[in-house]
């Protein structure tokens, strides 16, 4: 009797997730999660825009500006946006009952978030000296670099990704990633 009590609420524990955040927390950590994501999203379409008036702008004047503004302002935010999200997405899974590698649609989240931020340190960071410099020097003739050429591609993975993981965080499917004990999961 007494084992069965015991054994009943360490399943409910264990479903609940490592500590448990309250209401309100839960909350604000949600809130803060989905600004987190929005402004991850909103600070990749400025990226994009960046690109592509940095390409294909008007004058030199102009796109010199646009690589300058990418070179200057856009990356730190965007870690800073990164590590928010995964903060928060990581505090979620583990003080709620979808835990952090308990189901398909948040391990995968997780997933998608590591290998963003990693992408961000390892391929877009340590080019945008020389994107400063080449902005800087553009309206004194400088022939095209490589340097600037691939920049498409970070705004362009980067919002397939995200548009991903909100998918993932709304439709929430696949369930959970190893079969329910006796008794069922949480959903
Ligand atoms: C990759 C970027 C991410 C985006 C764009 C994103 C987006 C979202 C959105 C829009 C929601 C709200 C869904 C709803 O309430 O219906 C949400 C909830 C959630 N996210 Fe994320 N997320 C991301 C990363 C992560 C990560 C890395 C984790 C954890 C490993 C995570 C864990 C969660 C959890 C557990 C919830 C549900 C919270 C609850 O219902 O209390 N997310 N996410």
């Amino acid at each position: 009797m007494t084992t069965g009590l015991a054994n009943s609420s360490t399943a409910a524990r264990r479903q609940e997730g490592l500590f448990r955040l309250g209401r309100k927390w839960r909350k604000a950590t949600l809130i803060t999660h989905i600004i987190s994501a929005g402004s991850w999203i909103g600070i990749d379409v400025i990226v994009a825009v960046l690109v592509l008036t940095g390409r294909f702008g008007t004058t030199d004047e102009v796109r010199g500006l646009a690589y300058q503004a990418l070179a200057t302002f856009v990356v730190w935010p965007m870690l800073i946006s990164a590590l928010v999200c995964l903060t928060t997405g990581v505090i979620l899974g583990l003080g709620t009952r979808w835990g952090l590698l308990r189901y398909w649609w948040v391990a995968i989240k997780l997933a998608l978030n590591l290998t963003l931020c990693v992408l961000i340190l390892v391929a877009l960071q340590p080019g945008m000296d020389e994107v400063g410099e080449y902005g800087r020097s553009l309206g004194t003739g400088a022939s095209e670099p490589r340097a600037v050429s691939d920049l498409f591609y970070p705004p362009a993975v980067s919002l397939t990704t995200l548009t991903i993981a909100t998918v993932l965080a709304v439709a929430k499917p696949w369930g959970r990633i190893r079969r329910a004990r006796k008794g069922g999961g949480p959903r």
